[in-house]
């Protein structure tokens, strides 16, 4: 087994997935853009456009626009007066998303420009919230900030979804001095000991080779 069959089967999927023109042309309008190829594959926007329908999601926050794939997943999932948030650092990674919103004639999708850090801050300050799903994707090494930020945002039943957590395996590299496995491990001694929510995590394979995610819900 090798990444190639990896591949060839969620290509094998892909007829059920059944990825629309508007996500293909948010990741070929990213590509061309100049954008890394690092969005979710279909089948985890899938999934993730899924358990935000399961839950009824009505506000969604997103930490990590990029070109706006995951977002149009997961702005789908929102009922005609529902919302996205999704928090971007650079300013041309947030306009290809906002085109791209636009194209797939999504009009309840905001991205907010700047440091993460910083734009749930004010959030919270602003008490905006709580959030029914929330999309954590952006620099590993804040995930724990992040992911406490969406904890301060949230109310029962929150479901929190942190991508990237496997990391080809590193993340069990309890010496590595890479700041994306450490952010990673930090997480997950973290929620280890945190009382308020249930989490589970998957290891994943396929188009994006071996990786993973933390699944999260608030109780
Ligand atoms: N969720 C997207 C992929 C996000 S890639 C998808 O699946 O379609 C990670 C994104 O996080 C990049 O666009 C990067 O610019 C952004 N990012 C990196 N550091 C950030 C920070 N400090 N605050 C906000 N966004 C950040
Ligand atoms: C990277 C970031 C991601 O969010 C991802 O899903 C894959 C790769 C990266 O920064 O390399
Ligand atoms: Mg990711």
């Amino acid at each position: 087994m090798n990444e190639k069959t990896w591949s060839d089967v969620d290509d094998y999927f892909a007829p059920l997935v059944a990825e629309d023109d508007a996500l293909r042309h948010a990741s070929a309008a990213s590509d061309e853009a100049g954008l890394p190829a690092i969005q979710v594959a279909p089948n985890q926007g899938k999934l993730l456009y899924m358990i935000a329908k399961l839950v009824s999601a009505k506000k969604i926050l997103e930490v990590g626009t990029l070109g706006g794939y995951s977002a149009l997943w997961l702005a789908r999932a929102l009922p005609p007066d529902g919302k996205l948030v999704t928090l971007e650092l650079r300013p041309n990674h947030a306009e290809v998303a906002r085109k791209n919103f636009e194209y797939a004639k999504i009009s309840n999708a905001e991205v907010r420009v700047g440091p993460a850090i910083e734009t749930l801050a004010k959030m919270k300050a602003a008490k905006e919230g709580p959030f029914d799903f929330v999309f954590i994707d952006a620099d590993k090494p804040s995930n724990l900030d992040y992911f406490q930020a969406a904890l301060d945002m949230s109310r029962p039943g929150t479901v929190i979804v942190v991508d990237n957590v496997v990391r080809e395996g590193r993340v069990i590299d309890a010496s590595s001095d890479d700041a994306n496995v450490k952010g990673v491990r930090k997480l997950r001694d973290a929620l280890a000991n945190e009382k308020r929510v249930t989490a589970t995590v998957l290891q994943t394979v396929g188009y994006k080779g071996y990786d993973g995610l933390v699944v999260a819900t608030v109780h």
